[in-house]
């Protein structure tokens, strides 16, 4: 096994709690690239910190590190047949049909969706009086969702289907989420928050089955761009689609996976770029590839997801001068990666100066979005969709930061969030849409 911090469970539960950043930073850097950590959330685990590590695990083979087993948190609210429950074969052929839905020139075509969803925020936006910037990008990329990728228009079907969408996730954005998940997976559901969730997931799962009901007797169903439609539409090798229940679980996913990380991703952007007045000033020129590496920079200091894990099945996995028994998960260690003075100089500094030059960040030294098999599906629309925003906010606002000093993370059930909600105000109402 890996070294192992002489401390006990409970105080590093509190590192990890209450420490920050840095409790992994000072883990790294006293015992090395592969550690062994035991807590009271996870008995015990390994994580690791280096870039060629990270390559071995994300590059190993999928049965073996199993993603799926990782997220099992993540069932009671995306689904047992999601693509991000799944492992080996299973996991490569729902992901083989859903990955044409996000290809490039179908990405293309939401680019329009993001840039009126975001003209919808900014008109809404109060003039001179201060606003948290967190909620309105919920909103934000709620509606980029619901459009681009589920494919409603405007009306009182898209309004029903927010509106139970907003009142499951809600209480999953709070940090005692991950308690009340916790409490569904054990089979302790009949506690009030539980049964209450479950209700709320039964609403939206009930329209989502109408509506898939109702698209599949539709003619007009190949002329959409929607991923929803696209997964209702792809056929592997031997012919099969999806069924009901998968595609409804796939767009539960979508649906997790894809608002609140991007929404958090944004306000994390803003904190950001508002506290950099040089960074501010060469992003309102408007140019694209430095809008890109904004964004790049934002996930690289501010990882919306701290940590990703594969857990070892069917024989020890090397790692290093190492072997990780069966049954442990392994961690690659995103925020702290991140945070390597040698693979980022000046490390606490907001440069996207690095992803511009002759030697910007390796693959497996740059891993907001996780890797190999198992990377985020959705990692180009929401590189996208953030570059879209930011771009036009900049063009249409002058925001300015409320607090003096960027905010602190916080952890909310799946994403690291800005604490303070990323409050702004513009002195001046915002040029015409
Ligand atoms: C800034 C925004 C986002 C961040 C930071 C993010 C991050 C991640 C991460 C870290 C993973 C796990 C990767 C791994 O285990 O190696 C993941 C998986 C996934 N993401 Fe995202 N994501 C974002 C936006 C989106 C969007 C917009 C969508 C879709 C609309 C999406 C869909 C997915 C799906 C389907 C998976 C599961 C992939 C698999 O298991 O094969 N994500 N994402």
């Amino acid at each position: 096994m890996p070294p192992a911090p002489r401390l006990p469970r409970l105080a590093q539960t509190a590192g990890f709690m209450f420490g920050g950043a840095r409790f992994l930073d000072a883990v790294q850097r006293r015992y090395g690239d592969v550690v062994t950590l035991h807590t009271l959330f996870d008995d015990t685990f390994v994580m690791i910190f280096d870039p060629a590590l990270v390559k071995q695990v994300f590059q190993g083979p999928g049965e073996r590190l199993r993603a799926g087993e990782a997220n099992a948190l993540l069932g009671p609210i995306v689904g047992e047949r999601s693509v991000l429950l799944l492992d080996g074969a299973e996991h490569l052929r729902h992901r083989r049909l859903m990955l044409p839905a996000f290809h490039g020139q179908r990405m293309l075509a939401h680019a329009e969706t993001m840039r009126a969803s975001a003209d919808a925020e900014i008109d809404a936006w109060p003039v001179r009086e201060p606003f948290a910037l967190l909620p309105s990008m919920q909103a934000l990329t709620l509606r980029v969702i619901l459009r681009a990728v589920f494919g409603y228009t405007p009306g009182p079907a898209e309004d029903e289907l927010r509106r139970r969408m907003r009142a499951m996730i809600e209480p999953l954005s709070h940090r005692r989420g991950l308690v009340m998940i916790a409490a569904v997976i054990r089979g302790r559901g009949n506690t009030r928050a539980a049964r209450a969730f479950t209700a709320r997931r039964r609403a939206v799962q009930e329209l989502l089955e109408a509506e898939i009901a109702r698209r599949r007797s539709d003619p007009d169903l190949p002329r959409h761009d929607d991923v929803f439609s696209a997964l209702l539409l792809a056929r592997d090798e031997a012919g099969d689609g999806l069924s009901d229940a998968e595609v409804r679980d796939e767009l539960m996913t979508l649906l997790l996976a894809g608002h609140e990380t991007t929404a958090t991703g944004l306000a994390w952007t803003f904190d950001l770029l508002l506290h950099d007045a040089r960074v501010v000033g060469r992003a309102a020129d408007g140019d694209d590839r430095y809008l890109d590496a904004v964004v790049k920079e934002s996930l690289r200091r501010r990882p919306v997801i701290a940590g990703v894990g594969r857990v070892v099945r069917g024989a020890p996995f090397p790692i290093g001068r190492y072997e990780v028994p069966v049954g442990i998960e392994i961690n690659p260690a995103i925020r702290t990666i991140h945070r390597r003075a040698d693979l980022y100089p000046e490390p606490g500094r907001f440069l996207p100066e690095r992803f511009l030059g002759a030697d910007p960040p390796d693959t497996y030294a740059w891993i907001p979005f996780g890797g190999g098999a198992r990377r985020c599906l959705g990692a180009s629309f929401a590189l996208m969709e953030m570059r879209v925003v930011l771009a036009r906010v900049l063009e249409r606002c002058a925001l300015r930061a409320v607090d003096r000093k960027p905010t602190t993370a916080q952890f909310r059930t799946i994403t690291l969030a800005p604490k303070s909600g990323v409050r702004v105000i513009q002195d001046r109402p915002p040029a015409a849409a």
